[in-house]
C-alpha cells in the first residue's frame, strides 16, 4: 500500500494497510480521562469500508491531505474511544483536526495554566498512523475560557496576554512533526460591510475591541516566531459565496504584503459549511481561482454540505435522507472537490478536511436534527456522497 502523507517532518513514515488489518488499539488509551468509555453510537462495527472506495486519502492527486475534524478528549464520541470512528478515520483520511480540544478554552483553560495531555494523546494516535495533523485553532472569538472573557487590562495587557497563547501553544507543537499547519485567526471578518466599501468590516470581538486591528497581524507573527515551519493559515466561512467577505480576506492578505515588515501568512482556510443549494458552484470556482491568485495556499477546512435547506438556510422539512437525494449531495461533494482541483495549482493545495466522521457527529444537527451533511451516516457506513468526494479526486491526475 501507498504511503499515507506526502510530507512528514522527520517523523517515521508509517505504512498503513486495510482498516480491516489495522490494530485499533489507540495511541495512548482512554479519552481523555473522562473513566467512562465513549459508546459508539449507531451499533457494533462501522462495518468494512466502502468496497468502492477502500482509501480517500489514497486518490487525492499528488498526497495532498484528505482531513477529517474529529472529537476527543472527554466527548463522549471521541475518536480514541470508538472502533467504529477509528476503522472510518484509518481507512479513509490523512490528516486529522481536532474539532474542538485545540480551541483556547481547552488549552488554557486557567489562566497561566495550559493542558496539552488530550491534544498529545490526539497527536499521538495521528503520529502513530502516519496522518498529519492541522492545528485548530490559535485566535478565535468563541469557545474562550470564562478567563480570557473577563480578562482586566489595557491594549498591551491584552496583546501580551493573546500573545502568550498563540506563543505558547504554537511553541508547544513546533517540535512535533506531526502538526504541520495552524489556523492562527478564525473568522475575523462580520457578515456585513456597513460603510459600504465592498469589503465586510472586522467582527466586533473582545480581541478588536481591547487591542485594535493589529491584532490579527500579531497573533502571525507571534505564531510564526514560535513555529517557523508550520503553514499558517487565515481560516473563515462563507468565503466561496459572499464575495464582499473573501475581498476583505484578500485585502488584508494584501496588506499583510505590503507591510514594511511582511507579515507571515501561508494561507487561506475556506471553512466550506455550504448546502446543496449554495453557493452556486460557479461562485464557488470563482472564489477558489481568486483566492489562489494570491500565491497564497488554499484550504477547504470545514466541509460539510446540509441537504434540508434552502438557498437561505430555511429548513426543507425533511425527515429522510432519500436516495434521490443521497445522490444529490453525491454530485455536490464531487463538483466542490472538483472545482477546488481545477481551480488551486497543485503546490498551493492544502487539502480537504471534511468537518465531522459521520452525520450522527455533525454540529450542523445543532441547529437541525435532520441534517446529513457528511461522508458517512449514523452506523458509519459510507454514502454515496464518499463515492462523489473519491469521483471528484479521481478526475483530477
Ligand atoms: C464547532 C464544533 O463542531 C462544535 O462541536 C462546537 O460546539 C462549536 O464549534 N467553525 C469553526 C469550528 O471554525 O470551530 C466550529 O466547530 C464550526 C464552525
Amino acid at each position: 500500500m501507498a504511503p499515507r502523507i506526502a510530507r512528514c517532518r522527520g517523523a517515521f513514515l508509517a505504512l498503513v494497510f486495510a482498516a480491516a488489518a489495522w490494530s485499533c488499539s489507540s495511541g495512548g488509551g482512554g479519552g481523555g480521562g473522562s473513566g467512562q468509555p465513549p459508546p459508539d453510537v449507531g451499533g457494533s462495527g462501522g462495518g468494512p469500508p466502502s468496497p468502492a472506495v477502500p482509501n480517500l486519502y489514497a486518490l487525492a492527486p499528488g498526497g495532498m491531505p484528505v482531513g477529517v475534524a474529529v472529537p476527543a478528549g472527554n466527548f463522549a464520541n471521541s475518536l480514541l474511544g470508538s472502533v467504529a470512528r477509528q476503522q472510518v478515520v484509518d481507512a479513509h483520511f490523512s490528516q486529522l483536526t481536532a474539532e474542538n480540544i485545540m480551541k483556547p478554552s481547552f488549552l488554557q483553560p486557567a489562566e497561566g495554566t495550559f493542558d496539552f495531555a488530550d491534544a498529545d494523546e490526539l497527536a499521538a494516535y495521528a503520529e502513530a498512523r502516519g496522518m498529519t495533523m492541522h492545528g485548530h485553532t490559535l485566535l478565535w472569538h468563541e469557545q474562550l475560557p470564562a478567563w480570557m472573557e473577563t480578562f482586566q487590562g489595557d491594549a498591551a495587557d491584552w496583546a501580551s496576554m493573546m500573545s502568550g497563547h498563540v506563543g505558547t501553544v504554537a511553541a508547544h507543537f513546533a517540535g512535533n512533526a506531526t502538526l504541520v499547519s495552524w489556523d492562527v485567526v478564525n473568522e475575523v471578518f462580520s457578515d456585513s460591510d456597513a460603510d459600504g466599501d465592498g469589503l465586510h468590516d472586522m467582527r466586533d470581538t473582545l480581541w478588536l475591541a481591547n487591542i485594535g486591528p493589529g491584532y490579527v497581524a500579531t497573533a502571525f507573527r507571534t505564531a510564526a516566531a514560535a513555529d517557523p515551519d508550520a503553514d499558517l493559515y487565515y481560516n473563515d466561512y462563507n468565503l466561496s459565496g459572499v464575495p464582499a467577505k473573501l475581498a476583505a480576506v484578500l485585502d488584508m492578505v494584501g496588506a499583510f504584503r505590503n507591510d514594511p515588515d511582511p507579515v507571515p501568512i501561508d494561507g487561506i482556510g475556506f471553512q466550506m459549511h455550504v448546502s446543496l443549494a449554495w453557493p452556486e458552484i460557479g461562485q464557488v470556482r470563482s472564489a477558489f481561482a481568486a483566492a489562489a491568485a494570491t500565491g497564497l495556499k488554499v484550504k477547504i477546512s470545514e466541509l460539510d454540505i446540509t441537504v434540508n435547506t434552502d438557498g437561505n438556510g430555511a429548513s426543507l422539512g425533511m425527515t429522510e435522507l432519500t436516495p434521490a437525494v443521497a445522490d444529490q449531495q453525491r454530485a455536490r461533494f464531487e463538483a466542490i472537490v472538483r472545482a477546488y482541483l481545477d481551480e488551486v495549482p497543485a503546490p498551493q493545495r492544502g487539502g480537504i478536511t471534511v468537518w465531522g466522521i459521520a452525520d450522527v457527529d455533525s454540529w450542523r444537527r445543532t441547529y437541525n436534527s435532520n441534517e446529513w451533511p457528511l461522508l458517512f451516516d449514523d452506523a458509519f457506513a459510507a454514502k454515496p456522497a464518499l463515492t462523489g468526494f473519491a469521483d471528484g479526486l479521481r478526475a483530477m491526475p
